[in-house]
C-alpha cells in the first residue's frame, strides 16, 4: 500500500452547504499512479539480470479511436517501467478463428508474461467475446476477465488471481482515504465484466456490505444515498446527482464520457458518470475525470504484468 498523506488534494470549497462549510478531499488517480509507475519501474529493473524484461501484449480487432488512444497510452506507460510491450492489430475483418490462433500463438510465447485483448472488439465477423477472453491463459491474463479469475475472485481467493484492472484501481484509491472498507455499505453502480461485478466481489472481500445497482434497480437516487463508498461505473454522463450522494461518502467515478463542449479546441470534453460539481459540495473524497481512475487502471495493468512476470521467473527457478 502507498502512503495516503501524498496524494490527497484538500480543496476548501468557497460555498457552505446545508449551514456548514464543504470542505471536498480529491483523490488523485496521476499521483497515486505515478507511485505505483516508480515502484514497478524500480523491480522491473531489479529483475532484469541477463536482459530479462515482463512482456505484455495488447491484442486489438479493429481500429476504435477509443481503444487507439487506451493502447497508446498503455504501450507508453509499459515502456516508462521497462516493460517490453507489443500492440497486435488485426483488421476489422479478421475472423473468430484468426482471433483466437493469434491468442494461442501468445499463449505459447515463454517471452509473453501478460496479453490483453482490448474491448470491446471491432470486427465485421460476429466475435463471442466471452469465447476470446477465456481463450487467455489464466496465468497470461492480466485483465483479470478470464471465467478461472473471475471465479477465483467470487470466491475471495483474492491472493491466488489477477485482480482486474479498474476496480483494482478503485480499491487501491479508496485506501488512500484511510478509510476502512470493513463494515461500511458500499454502492457499485454497474454490472460489467470489466468493471462492476469484480468490482462487488472486491469491495465484498474486503468486507463492505455491498449492493450493485443497474439498468433494473427500481429508485437509484434511494440506494445512493445509503453509500458511504460509491463506486460508479454506468457509462453515462453526469449520471449520478450530487443531491444524491450521502453526507462524507467516498465517490469512485469509472466514467469516461465525451460531452459536447465548444469552449474547447477539439470541440468536446471528458466527464464521469457523477456530477463532479454538485457531488463534490457532500463527498467527504471524491475521484476527478480525468485523472482519476483512468490512470489507476494502467497502472495496475502494469502491476499484473509485473506480478506474472515474477511468477514466470519463480517457475523457472523451481524447475532448475
Ligand atoms: N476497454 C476499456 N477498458 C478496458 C480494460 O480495462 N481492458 C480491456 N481489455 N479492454 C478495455
Amino acid at each position: 500500500m502507498i502512503s495516503f498523506a501524498a496524494n490527497l488534494c484538500r480543496l476548501e470549497l468557497s460555498c457552505f452547504h446545508g449551514g456548514r462549510r464543504s470542505i471536498a478531499t480529491v483523490i488523485s488517480g496521476n499521483i497515486t499512479s505515478k507511485l505505483v509507475r516508480e515502484r514497478l519501474r524500480k523491480e522491473v529493473e531489479e529483475m532484469s539480470f541477463s536482459g530479462f524484461r515482463p512482456g505484455l501484449v495488447v491484442l486489438q480487432v479493429g481500429d476504435r479511436d477509443d481503444s487507439n488512444l487506451y493502447i497508446s497510452t498503455k504501450l507508453k506507460v509499459a515502456a516508462q517501467i521497462g516493460i517490453e510491450a507489443k500492440h497486435v492489430r488485426l483488421p476489422t475483418t479478421a475472423t473468430q478463428e484468426e482471433v483466437l490462433q493469434h491468442i494461442t500463438l501468445v499463449n505459447q510465447n515463454p517471452s509473453v508474461h501478460g496479453l490483453i485483448v482490448q474491448l470491446p472488439l471491432d470486427s465485421v465477423n460476429s466475435i463471442n467475446t466471452e469465447l476470446v477472453t477465456n481463450a487467455v491463459s489464466p496465468e497470461k491474463d492480466v485483465d483479470g476477465i478470464s471465467c478461472e479469475n473471475a471465479g477465483k475472485l467470487s470466491r475471495g481467493d483474492l491472493a491466488d488471481c489477477f485482480l482486474p484492472c479498474t476496480p483494482n484501481g478503485c480499491m487501491e484509491l479508496i485506501r488512500q482515504t484511510g478509510v476502512s472498507v470493513a463494515g461500511k455499505h458500499a454502492v457499485v453502480i454497474g454490472r460489467s465484466k470489466i468493471v462492476g461485478a469484480p468490482m462487488h466481489d472486491l469491495l465484498l472481500w474486503n468486507h463492505a456490505t455491498v449492493t450493485t445497482c443497474h439498468s433494473k434497480t427500481r429508485d437509484l437516487p434511494e440506494q445512493v444515498a445509503k453509500a458511504e463508498i460509491l463506486v460508479v461505473g454506468a457509462g453515462r454522463a453526469d449520471m449520478v446527482r450530487g443531491e444524491w450522494v450521502k453526507e462524507g461518502a467516498i465517490v469512485i467515478d469509472c466514467g469516461i464520457n465525451h460531452v459536447p463542449d465548444e469552449t474547447k479546441p477539439s470541440g468536446k470534453r471528458v466527464v464521469g458518470d457523477v456530477h463532479y460539481a454538485s457531488a463534490y459540495q457532500r463527498a467527504g473524497f471524491i475521484t476527478p475525470v480525468p485523472g482519476g481512475v483512468g490512470p489507476m487502471t494502467v497502472a495496475m495493468l502494469m502491476e499484473n504484468t509485473v506480478k506474472s512476470a515474477r511468477r514466470f521467473l519463480q517457475r523457472e527457478l523451481s524447475r532448475r
